[in-house]
């Protein structure tokens, strides 16, 4: 039985991470400090015997050591994540990022474990050709907007890495992933998929910043861990890194729209300035963000394969289910 260590298991995508694991027959222990994260998600997976947890900071290195030293492999999701919370809190966000990878990296090394690393498609700053494949130049923005900080932060754990797969051979995989969605992400960081739906579910305005014009690509959070146990169980993956995402492009004003309509809700759509919403000047934002999945494609035989408005369902469901309990 393989042994996963999961960094961030409590939260979004570690908690559907974890499921996926145990299902395919790992033994699985999360760690998470709850920042972000939330008990109520892997409460479905506390009398699993295969699964374990501990409430704890990734940055006490006391507790990764022991953690690290009963796992075989690591799936390090932990970060400061969110628009919301990195504007807010940006010293929690550089020190989290790169601390916490420094730390998981380091200990890795000593026990010689294999790594994968969740980076992100912010790294991509803001683009320098379309569709966005792994060995693109990037183009970020300046230091005085904190908002950069998180991409610029996972860029130095990418970097950090793949010096340690260079020099000491240390068998780490990186993954940068576009937006994800499903059940239980909330919308309270800033996440706007959720945001919509709790809006159109309760009839409120469902507010979009910018002009809406603004394309984004949504993959499913089932496709997502799909993908992620894939390159775990691939040794060509070691010292790659890979886009996971989807391809299909919506704008955030029809994103709106579609979701209004999947909630069959009477919302009014209203477009609100990105100065109002973040209450920073010179907010920026991305007009465009679609991955090249065709280097994760040829690897592991990896493509996402739910649609839009089926993930639309999904976490229509989940909220109602939540907001208006059966
Ligand atoms: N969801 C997305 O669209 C998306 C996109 C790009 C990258 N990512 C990356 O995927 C990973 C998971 O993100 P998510 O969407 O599931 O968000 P999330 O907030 O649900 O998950 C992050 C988890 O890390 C935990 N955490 C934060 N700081 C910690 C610390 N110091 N010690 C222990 N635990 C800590 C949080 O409590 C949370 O459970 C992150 O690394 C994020 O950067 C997510």
């Amino acid at each position: 039985m393989i042994r996963a260590l999961i960094t961030g298991g409590a939260g979004f995508i570690g908690s559907h991470l974890s499921e996926q694991l145990l299902k395919n027959g790992y033994h699985v222990t999360a760690i998470d400090n709850l920042s972000t994260g939330r008990l109520q998600n892997i409460e479905g997976l506390a009398n699993d015997p295969n699964f374990r947890y501990a409430i704890e900071d990734i940055r006490n290195i006391h507790v990764i050591d022991r953690l690290v030293s009963e796992c075989d492999i690591i799936f390090h999701l932990a970060a400061a994540v969110g628009v919301r919370n990195i504007i807010d809190r940006p010293i929690n966000t550089i020190e989290v990022n790169i601390g916490g990878t420094e730390t998981i990296l380091k200990t890795a090394s000593r026990y010689r474990r294999r790594v994968l690393i969740a980076s992100t498609s912010e790294v991509y700053g803001k683009g320098v050709s379309f569709p966005f494949r792994e060995d693109d130049d990037t183009l970020s923005g300046p230091t005085l907007r904190s908002r950069w900080s998180y991409a610029a932060s996972k860029a130095i754990d990418e970097f950090l890495a793949f010096a340690y797969h260079a020099e000491i051979d240390l068998p780490v995989t990186l993954f940068r992933l576009f937006n994800t969605v499903g059940p239980r992400q909330v919308g309270q960081y800033g996440m706007v998929v959720p945001r919509f739906v709790r809006w159109a579910l309760a009839n409120e305005p469902i507010q979009v910043y910018g002009d809406g014009q603004q394309q984004r690509c949504f993959g499913n959070v089932y496709d997502v861990v799909g993908a992620i146990q894939g390159l775990a169980e691939s040794d060509c993956a070691i010292g790659e890194l890979y886009n996971i995402g989807s391809n299909e492009e919506v704008s955030i004003l029809e994103l709106a729209q579609r979701i209004r309509d999947r909630a069959d809700s009477a919302s009014t759509i209203e477009l609100v300035p990105y100065e109002q919403a973040y209450q920073q000047p010179g907010f920026e934002d991305f007009r465009r963000r679609v991955p090249s999945i065709e280097k994760i494609r040829a690897a592991i035989g990896w493509q996402p394969t739910t649609p839009l408005d089926d993930t639309i369902d999904q976490i229509v469901a989940y909220y109602q289910n939540e907001m208006y309990p059966a």
